[in-house]
């Protein structure tokens, strides 16, 4: 059986993606920003998913402004790097899973969620900043890739609330997948910015970290912020994050936070950063916490142990 073995959050401004391509990462700006993300690329090296699944939003890239689905999964074999007006970013092009994806769609549009199916679409920034912030700079991306882009860009956005039941389907479709998968599910955009009008440049850092903490101990909580609320507090593209309600929807209700990093700003914006790991169950939750191998394990060493002895 599949399951999701943890949740990300990420922003991804276009101007992290620029320092990438153009070399600045070291540069003491951006040099900020990037140590924030070694641990996590540590983290996820280690925790080697079979498959993430990516929410994010486009940014008119896929879609133009002339279609703006509110849900849209890439069930694609594979999804090409959009250009965004200077050229694809120089990254690999991300690789689908579309049976894992056509799983998800069936469950997910059958529990009446009315998702818009993609058998072809470009990716932006939206999604393969995240990946570099958690990945590096590979020469393939180390796993496939599922998009899952959600209008954030025209009103009205979906709701909070929409956004974690949404996740709670996702999880429930990614248990029913007959086959062993460990899943990530990446969480993208935010913190708190606005890019236009009057209050151009606003930061609410008290907000971001809230946000932070109830992403962690209480979601639901948030699942009940109306857009006005958040476009008030974090600004009118913090909107954004009721993508990260999707992700945390798709966890379970407990979760360990297993790391978190903040910093203002990248670019306009707060970038925010979050590891969940959905706790271990049962006998190996127990092993792992007095570090005794689990009552399987401890047989075989025993037995192992005798083995020894005897021979
Ligand atoms: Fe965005």
């Amino acid at each position: 059986m599949a399951r999701i073995v943890a949740g990300v959050t990420s922003s991804h401004v276009p101007a992290i993606g620029a320092a990438i391509d153009n070399h600045r990462t070291s540069e003491p700006y951006w040099q900020r920003v990037f140590e924030g993300f070694e641990r996590s690329k540590e983290w996820m090296a280690k925790t080697r998913p079979d498959v993430c699944i990516v929410v994010y939003n486009d940014h008119a890239s896929a879609f133009s402004v002339e279609m703006i689905p509110t849900f849209a999964l890439g069930t694609a074999a594979e999804f090409p790097i959009a250009d965004e007006g200077w050229g694809p970013r120089p990254v690999p092009v991300v690789k689908g899973h579309p049976e894992l994806a056509s799983h998800i769609a069936q469950s997910v549009i059958l529990d009446e969620f009315d998702l818009t199916l993609c058998n072809k679409m470009e990716v932006d920034h939206g999604l393969t900043v995240p990946l570099n912030l958690m990945f590096g700079s590979p020469k393939e991306w180390p796993c496939p890739i599922i998009p899952l882009a959600v209008n954030v860009v025209q009103f009205p956005p979906p709701t909070g609330n929409r956004c974690f039941n949404l996740g709670k389907a996702i999880k429930k479709a990614v248990e029913s997948y007959p086959q062993d998968l460990r899943v990530v599910v990446f969480g993208t955009g935010g913190m708190s910015h606005q890019i236009s009008g009057q209050r151009a440049g606003l930061i609410n850092s008290k907000f971001d970290h809230a946000f932070l903490d109830g992403l962690t101990k209480n979601p639901k909580k948030l699942t009940r912020l109306s857009h006005l609320e958040l476009m008030r507090e974090a600004g009118a593209e913090g909107v954004e994050m009721v993508m990260w309600l999707i992700m945390r929807g798709a966890l379970d209700e407990k979760v360990d936070e297993v790391y978190r990093f903040y910093t203002v700003p990248a670019s306009n914006t707060a970038v925010g950063h979050i590891i969940l790991e959905n706790r271990i169950k049962g006998a190996k939750k127990a092993a792992a916490k007095s570090k005794k191998p689990a009552p399987k394990l401890k047989r075989a060493a025993a037995l192992q142990k005798v083995h020894r002895v005897r021979s």
